[in-house]
């Protein structure tokens, strides 16, 4: 049907993706579990109405210039969207939406999988036992942190943050959060819970034992911890970032995980991805994943649904729920 609207696509999606894109547009774009090069996506991109983007694009002035004026939507299959120039598409009229709720569950629990495995040393002794390096049972073998009673500090107290919060509950420990829009209104506290709201993110670094991020990148938030703020944390302390790599500088990371004050570190992104800062690899005392927060097949199949269903409703004119700039769009 040639009025239908068109979308170029990235890469291959989770279903129900695929199909959901082809009962509302014409798909184009890349149908392989590959990143496009640069030169497919300038050339692919001209005259579409949608685009569907990974965080692995960088979308750009050179892009929304390459799609031309037919763009309406970029539409992100991530929360996060600082792969896309926001002021430019908005400068252009083009809406930018990303899928948040989702996969706040699945990153929590990824979130908790960092924590265990960094408290209590998980890979150090996976590999271990794997390499006939365990040869009995110890009173001082691989000792950790045991976290009942301990502050849990979660900087950002967003979606995800929350959801790494109540699961604190089950571990006995007290959370101490900053959040930039405030103390959570008291009735929004799980009853029972001890959550306590700080301006100061210093004194959360230096007061709780495990710290989690749970920030967007910006330009306020790069290197949030850097050398000093790393220098500030709790001695012994366990620090976690499942947002994104560059709100932690990851050289001084290697050097406070290598000289103190951290204890472990516990990390699902990094600074330059896939690549990982020289030291961090070699580090017993860092768990590292790659960037799989969101990655179970509930929580990708609804990325990648809403996605897609962001994207054809504003090609339909309709409200978009999850657009980041909708209030700056005419
Ligand atoms: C996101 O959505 O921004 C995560 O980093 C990937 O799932």
């Amino acid at each position: 049907m040639a009025d239908r609207p068109t979308i170029m696509v990235t890469r291959l999606l989770p279903p129900p993706g695929p199909e959901l894109m082809e009962q509302y547009f014409e798909v184009r774009g890349n149908r392989e579990d590959r990143c496009m090069t640069r030169e497919e996506m300038l050339a692919e991109v001209a005259g579409v109405d949608a685009l569907l983007t990974l965080l692995t694009d960088r979308v750009d002035v050179d892009v929304l210039e390459a799609a031309g004026p037919s763009l309406r939507v970029v539409s992100n299959c991530a929360v996060g969207f600082d792969n896309i120039d926001v002021e430019e598409a908005t400068r252009r009229n083009i809406l930018v939406a990303t899928t948040p709720g989702v996969l706040t569950d699945a990153t929590a629990e990824l979130t908790w999988a960092l924590i265990l495995s960094a408290c209590r040393r998980v890979v150090e002794g996976d590999v271990m036992v794997r390499s006939g390096e365990f040869v009995g049972w110890t009173p001082t073998l691989l000792l950790g942190m045991e976290l009942k009673g301990r502050v849990l500090g979660v900087v950002g107290m967003g979606r995800i943050g929350r959801a790494v919060a109540e699961r604190a509950e089950a571990f006995g420990m007290t959370v101490l959060y900053t959040r930039r829009s405030g103390p959570l209104p008291p009735d929004s506290i799980p009853r029972g819970a001890e959550w306590q709201h700080t301006d100061s993110l210093r004194w959360l670094l230096a007061t709780a034992d495990v710290v989690s991020i749970h920030l967007p990148l910006s330009e306020t938030t790069h290197h949030l911890l850097g050398r000093r703020e790393l220098g500030l944390m709790k001695k012994g302390s366990v620090l976690i970032n499942t947002s994104r790599g560059a709100v932690i500088d990851e050289r001084a990371l290697v050097d406070a995980l290598r000289e103190g004050p951290l204890r472990a570190a516990g990390l699902d992104v990094y600074e330059q991805e896939p690549r990982v800062a020289a030291g961090l690899v070699e580090a017993k005392n860092v768990v590292l994943l790659p960037h799989v927060g969101s990655a179970t097949n509930e929580t990708r199949g609804r990325m990648a649904k809403m996605a897609v269903m962001n994207a054809r409703a504003a090609v339909c004119g309709e409200s978009v729920p999850h657009a980041v700039n909708a209030d700056k769009i005419r």
